[in-house]
C-alpha cells in the first residue's frame, strides 16, 4: 500500500506491506519507531518495530536514509500526530544507507547545499512537495486547456528560427562536427514553440504546446533558467482582450485547484518558507487582476522616481526592470498587474501593429515577488504590415515564407502567450529561487546530474 491510501484509511487494517525510505528511528524500550516516508504525500507513517521481532544487528542497519519493507497491520496509533501506525510482523532492509557517508541527515541543510545533491535532495519535506506541486499543476493546466476544447500539440524543440528575436540560442551540432553537417543549415534549441503551434492553431482552432524551452540568456537571476518549461496556449479569432482573459482565467484557476489538490504540500511552504503565501494566493484568486497600458505604468514609475528613486530610470521605449515590475506589484498596486500596448520596438516581430503606429498588442502579467510570469500577444494577421515590420528588423524573410503563408491563405485575428511553468511554481510556493522549483536545473556555470 501507498503511504497516502494509508493516511486515508477509515478503519484498521490486517496484513499490510508498505515500502520507502527511513527518515528517522527512535529507539526505546523494547520497541523502535521509524518514520517512513514513500513519496506519495507529504506525511510519514509511522511503524512500530517491537525488538523480539528484529535482531539488533538488523535493527542497526535502519538508519536514516535507508530503504525497508514492512509487513503487519494498521493499527489506531496511541501516540499524538498520527491517526495510524503500522505494527511490524516483518521487516526486510532493501538498500541501506551509511550514516557518517548519507548527506541527507536529520537537520535542516541549506539550499545551496541541497542543490549540490539536487539527486538526493526530492527525499527531502520540500524538494518532495515541489515535486508533488509540479505534477499536479501540470496535470491541471491540461485539465483547464482541454475542458475548454484546446488540444495539445507537440511543437518541434530543433528548430532553425529564433522566435523572439533576443538570440540567446543553444545551437545543435552532431558531436564531432564543426558545422551544421547534420541539417545542412543552422540548428538551434527553441526558446519558444510559438511560431509552430501558430500554424497548427490556424487548422484547428484552439491549440497549446507544453514543454521544455531554452534560453542561452547570460542572465544569472533567481528567475532566469537556461532551460525551463512554458504553457502556450494559441487561439484562433481571440483578440488581446480575449488573450488576457484567457491567461487571468487559466492562473487564477491553477492556485484555486492546486490549493484543494495539494493542500498539504502548499502549507508546508506557508508554515515554514513564507509566512504571507495563502494571503497571496487568496487575494489572486479573488480580486481581478489591474491592467494598464504600458504608458500608464511608465507614468506611475516616473511618478515613484521622482520620489524614491530607482536604480535604472523608468522611460517610455524601454523595458521595464524587475525593480519597477516590483514596485508595480508590491507597492502601488499589489497584486497581480497585467500591462499591455507596448512599444513596438521593444517586442518581437511577429505582435500586432496598434493604430497609434507606434505600439503592438502585446501584454505581460507580473505577479508580486515573481515578476513577469506570462507573456502574449495578439499575432500581426496582415501579409503587408507583417513583412514591414520584418524588413524594418532586417529578418532573412525567405527563412519565414511558410509563416508568412499563414497570411498569405486564410487570415484571420488570433492570439496567444506564454506561461514560463516554474515561475508559476515560484509564486505557489513561495520559493524565490527557480533553481529550486526544478528537479535539475542549468544555469550558466552549472550542468551537473
Ligand atoms: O515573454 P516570453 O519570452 O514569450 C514568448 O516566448 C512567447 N513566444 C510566448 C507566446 O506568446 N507563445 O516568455 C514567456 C514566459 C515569460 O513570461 C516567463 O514567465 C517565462 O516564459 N520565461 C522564463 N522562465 C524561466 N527562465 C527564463 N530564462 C525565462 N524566459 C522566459
Ligand atoms: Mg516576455
Amino acid at each position: 500500500m501507498l503511504i497516502k491510501e494509508i493516511i486515508d484509511l477509515d478503519k484498521e487494517k490486517k496484513d499490510v506491506v508498505v515500502q520507502g525510505w527511513v527518515r528517522t528511528r527512535r529507539d526505546s524500550k523494547g520497541f523502535s519507531f521509524i518514520e517512513l516516508n514513500d513519496g506519495s504525500c507529504l506525511k510519514n507513517l509511522q511503524v512500530v518495530i517491537d525488538h523480539s521481532i528484529i535482531s539488533a544487528a538488523h535493527l542497526k542497519k535502519i538508519t536514516t536514509g535507508s530503504s525497508i519493507k514492512v509487513k503487519g497491520d494498521i493499527v489506531e496509533s496511541p501516540g499524538k500526530g498520527q491517526k495510524w501506525e503500522l505494527m511490524g510482523r516483518e521487516v526486510f532492509i532493501l538498500g541501506e544507507a551509511d550514516p557518517n557517508k548519507y548527506p541527507l541527515q536529520k537537520k535542516r541543510h541549506s539550499d545551496e547545499f541541497l542543490r549540490q545533491i539536487a539527486h538526493l535532495r526530492v527525499r527531502t519535506n520540500k524538494y518532495g512537495a515541489i515535486n508533488r506541486i509540479r505534477s499536479t499543476v501540470s496535470y491541471i493546466i491540461h485539465n483547464f486547456l482541454q475542458e475548454r476544447d484546446f488540444f495539445y500539440i507537440h511543437t518541434p524543440i530543433i528548430t532553425s528560427s529564433d522566435c523572439e528575436g533576443a538570440g540567446d540560442l543553444f545551437q545543435v551540432i552532431k558531436k564531432g562536427e564543426k558545422k551544421d553537417s547534420f541539417f545542412k543549415k543552422d540548428a538551434y534549441l527553441t526558446v519558444s514553440g510559438q511560431l509552430t503551434a501558430e500554424a497548427i492553431c490556424l487548422g484547428l482552432g484552439r491549440v497549446y504546446t507544453f514543454g521544455p524551452t531554452f534560453r542561452a540568456e547570460d542572465s544569472n537571476t533567481p528567475r532566469h533558467a537556461a532551460e525551463f518549461w512554458m504553457v502556450e496556449p494559441e487561439m484562433a479569432f481571440f483578440d488581446l482582450n480575449d488573450d488576457m482573459d484567457l491567461a487571468e482565467e487559466l492562473i487564477k484557476y491553477v492556485v484555486k485547484t492546486t490549493l484543494k489538490q495539494r493542500a498539504e504540500d502548499i502549507e508546508l511552504f506557508s508554515k515554514f518558507l513564507d509566512k504571507g503565501l495563502f494571503s497571496r494566493l487568496e487575494k489572486l484568486i479573488n480580486e481581478p487582476f489591474v491592467r494598464i497600458e504600458y504608458t500608464e505604468a511608465i507614468n506611475i514609475l516616473e511618478k515613484a522616481e521622482k520620489k524614491m528613486g530607482f536604480q535604472f530610470k523608468p522611460k517610455w521605449g524601454e523595458d521595464l526592470q524587475t525593480e519597477h515590475e516590483r514596485y508595480l506589484t508590491e507597492k502601488y498596486f499589489n497584486g497581480p498587474v497585467v500591462v499591455y500596448n507596448y512599444p513596438k520596438e521593444i517586442k518581437p516581430f511577429y505582435m500586432r501593429l496598434n493604430d497609434d503606429g507606434k505600439t503592438v498588442a502585446a501584454m505581460d502579467i507580473l505577479l508580486p515577488k515573481i515578476g513577469e510570469v506570462v507573456g502574449g500577444s495578439q499575432r500581426e494577421e496582415r501579409f503587408d504590415v507583417l513583412v514591414k515590420n520584418m524588413e524594418r528588423l532586417e529578418m532573412k524573410i525567405q527563412d519565414y515564407e511558410w509563416y508568412l503563408d499563414l497570411r498569405r491563405y486564410g487570415t484571420v485575428k488570433h492570439s496567444g502567450f506564454g506561461l514560463g511553468f516554474d515561475r508559476l511554481i515560484m509564486f505557489l510556493t513561495g520559493v524565490s529561487n527557480i533553481r529550486d522549483v526544478i528537479p535539475f536545473p542549468r544555469t550558466p556555470g552549472t550542468l551537473n546530474f
